[in-house]
């Protein structure tokens, strides 16, 4: 795990508010999208695969983001000025999330953790982190829709480090489960009481 400091990045604080949702829950959940030991096993190969390409992944993703000015603008203030020093930050965060997704275990801290960064997607918590005055809001269709290009992108990386074809379809199987798993997390603030 990575030991410099992330501005914003708060895993594991005691400032954080619990996460409503329970480890039963997570279970049921995680049943759901098919996520078992032999995935969580993946993914931790895949955080070794991945460790020396954050960066490059970040590139390819920020990249994508800075070609859709409907993504960018959600960095960006209310009238269209990207804010560099938000995707600057907001970025280290996603580096973290990326190895976060691999290596840590998905418990009660996890789970905490799956809640602050759903509420920085949304109204009650958006910008907060930064401090910065930007849109107060990523509807969750596009939330939704970037699980995606979040896991076709990476493929290329896990192939990237001699693994056999079985082993990088194994990981990458694993991270689209973990990415679907943690979306369907952050659907939570956004829907309705009791529909989720
Ligand atoms: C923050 C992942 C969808 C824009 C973050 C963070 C992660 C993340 C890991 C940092 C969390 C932290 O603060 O520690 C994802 C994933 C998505 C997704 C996995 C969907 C699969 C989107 C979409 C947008 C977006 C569609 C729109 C462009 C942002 C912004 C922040 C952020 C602006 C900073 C929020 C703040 O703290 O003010 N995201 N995201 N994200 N994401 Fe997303």
């Amino acid at each position: 795990m990575q030991k410099t400091m992330v501005p914003g990045y708060a895993y594991g604080s005691a400032e954080l508010p619990r996460s409503p949702v329970g480890l039963e829950e997570l279970d049921r959940l995680k049943a759901t999208v098919m996520f078992t030991r032999d995935d969580a096993e993946a993914l931790r190969l895949a955080g070794d695969v991945l460790e020396d390409q954050v960066e490059d992944v970040l590139d390819v993703w920020y990249g994508f983001v800075a070609d859709h000015p409907h993504l960018l603008a959600y960095f960006s203030t209310p009238d269209g000025q990207p804010i560099q020093a938000y995707l600057d930050r907001a970025r280290q965060r996603f580096g973290r999330w990326i190895l976060d997704t691999c290596r840590r275990p998905y418990d009660r801290s996890w789970l905490d953790y799956q809640e602050e960064i759903a509420l920085r997607h949304t109204h009650e918590k958006k910008n907060t982190a930064d401090g910065v005055d930007s849109v107060d809001n990523i509807p969750l269709r596009h939330v939704i829709a970037f699980i995606y290009p979040i896991t076709a992108t990476v493929r290329p990386f896990l192939a990237r480090k001699g693994h056999s074809a079985e082993q990088v379809e194994a990981m990458y199987q694993a991270w689209f489960k973990a990415v679907t798993l943690q979306v369907a997390l952050w659907s939570r603030p956004y829907v309705r009481d009791g529909d989720w």
